[in-house]
């Protein structure tokens, strides 16, 4: 089908690359990204902080040490420091079955590089992380966007999404820029359906919810795309489960693994 007409429709399935191919590469590096549009996914998953220099980069941990050799959070570093560490070679050290040696000393990617390598040729899922922490990163993403052109309206609706935990980060982007969707995530604490009137908050500025799979059953799928959101599930690794969250209605998977996953589209 034509990706590019139907992201956003209602009857929409969408594999969204968790963290890029993040299964069989370094998570949120270009080479995952790259990975993950070589095997057809809808959009590339982005996990958006900002650096202590304010630079917009790819990350999803407060802190480096899980996925560099370095060691510190992300906001108290300097774009050099954080360039000066290997983003890959921890992903060959724990999955021997799935090294490669063009992981060794893969950088942490900007937002920049990112477009820069990618431009208008995938769909971004991006999210604010820890927006109350990083000042101005609403605004520093939308400039980088508009300045990229990926806010043109010759592109499709849906070739950017935004999406956040935190409600305040995505009023703040939709009073700056009412045409982008944008996606309200919900943390694991919250496990009750939400009524019909927190739904009807979320609709004010939202096209749709993301939650975990583990938290949404086919009644919570239901409410949800019956008050008129769009429902995106994470984090789906296994095609039988792909296969049941669709036939609930579900519009979307966040995958670490698309190729696990490919044959529902
Ligand atoms: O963005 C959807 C999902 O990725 C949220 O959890 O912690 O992986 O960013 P996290
Ligand atoms: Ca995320």
């Amino acid at each position: 089908r034509d990706q590019h007409s139907s992201l956003l429709d209602e009857d929409a399935f969408v594999l969204i690359a968790h963290r890029g191919a993040s299964a069989i590469a370094p998570e949120h590096t270009l080479a995952s990204y790259g990975m993950a549009m070589n095997r057809d996914a809808d959009f590339i998953e982005i996990d958006l902080q900002m650096t202590k220099d304010g630079v917009l980069v790819a990350f999803h941990d407060d802190r480096v040490d899980r996925t560099t050799d370095g060691s510190g959070k992300v906001a108290e570093m300097d774009l050099a420091d954080l360039k000066g560490l290997d983003a890959g070679s921890w992903f060959n050290a724990e999955n021997p079955d799935r090294a490669q040696d063009e992981y060794v000393g893969i950088g942490v990617p900007t937002l920049e590089e990112i477009f820069t390598a990618f431009g208008d040729t995938t769909n971004y899922y991006i999210e604010t992380k820890q927006p109350d922490k990083n000042d101005g990163m609403e605004e520093n993403l939308l400039e980088l966007l508009d300045q990229y052109g990926l806010l043109e309206e010759s592109h499709p609706k849906g070739k950017v999404i935004i999406q956040s935990f935190s409600a305040d980060s995505l009023k703040t982007i939709h009073e700056l820029d009412d045409d982008i969707p944008l996606i309200q995530l919900i943390g694991n604490m919250e496990q009750e359906i939400p009524s019909p009137e927190t739904f009807e908050l979320y609709r004010e500025y939202a096209v749709g919810i993301g939650v975990s799979s583990r938290i949404a059953d086919e009644a919570y799928v239901a409410a949800a795309r019956e008050a008129g959101l769009l429902v995106h599930l994470f984090v789906v690794d296994e095609l039988a489960e792909g296969e049941k969250l669709k036939s609930w209605g579900a519009n979307g998977i966040f995958t670490n693994d698309i190729e696990a996953v490919s044959s529902l589209k």
